[in-house]
């Protein structure tokens, strides 16, 4: 999979993604230090052990680089920048019951917007997956030749 790049520069405005979301009833807002054991139990649960502790390293950021969406008290997506390495996006998930309800896209701007609020003005998605969401969304092109990028010679998982 492709890293892709992100001018952030050109960034659409966050608030009517946010506003798409709150119509579905899903609330995005930054997670809370006293939150990672429920963000981490909803990302091992669908995506596994790897994207639970890659997401780990923005709860050490300050502010928090993690972004979720909430409803009724449960998280139903997530997304996180500045953990896996400098100026990255990712990863991210939406619960699959609450997808194509623009709650990703929210998840993603909010979290391109803090990338740029730290003074980058290119952000990276690595190892990026739905490429075309991300070009849809945020403008992204394909990094020629960047795949495979640090996602290389990866542990295996015990059985
Ligand atoms: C990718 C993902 C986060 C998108 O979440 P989502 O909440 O369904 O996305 P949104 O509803 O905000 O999508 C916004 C728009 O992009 C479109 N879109 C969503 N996923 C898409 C995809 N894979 N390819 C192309 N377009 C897509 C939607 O149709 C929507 O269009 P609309 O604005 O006309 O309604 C979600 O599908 C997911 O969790 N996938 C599994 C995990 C994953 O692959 N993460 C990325 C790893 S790099």
């Amino acid at each position: 999979m492709p890293d892709m790049l992100v001018k952030l520069l050109d960034l659409p405005p966050l608030a009517p993604a946010v506003e798409r979301a709150e119509a579905a009833g899903v609330r995005i807002r930054r997670a809370q230090a006293f939150e990672i054991t429920p963000v981490r139990s909803f990302i091992e649960e669908t995506w596994g052990q790897g994207w639970s502790d890659e997401v780990s390293v923005g709860f050490a950021n300050k502010p928090v680089s993690v972004y979720i969406a909430t409803s009724e008290g449960c998280v139903v997506g997530f997304g996180a920048y500045e953990c896996t390495r400098r100026a990255y996006f990712g990863p991210t998930g939406v619960a699959e019951s609450y997808r194509k309800k623009g709650i990703g896209a929210a998840l993603l701007l909010a979290c391109l917007w803090g990338l740029r609020e730290m003074g980058y003005v290119y952000g990276i998605i690595g190892g990026a997956g739905p490429t075309e969401f991300y070009a849809r969304i945020a403008g992204a092109t394909v990094i020629p030749d960047s795949s495979p990028g640090i996602y290389t010679d990866l542990l295996k998982k015990k059985a």
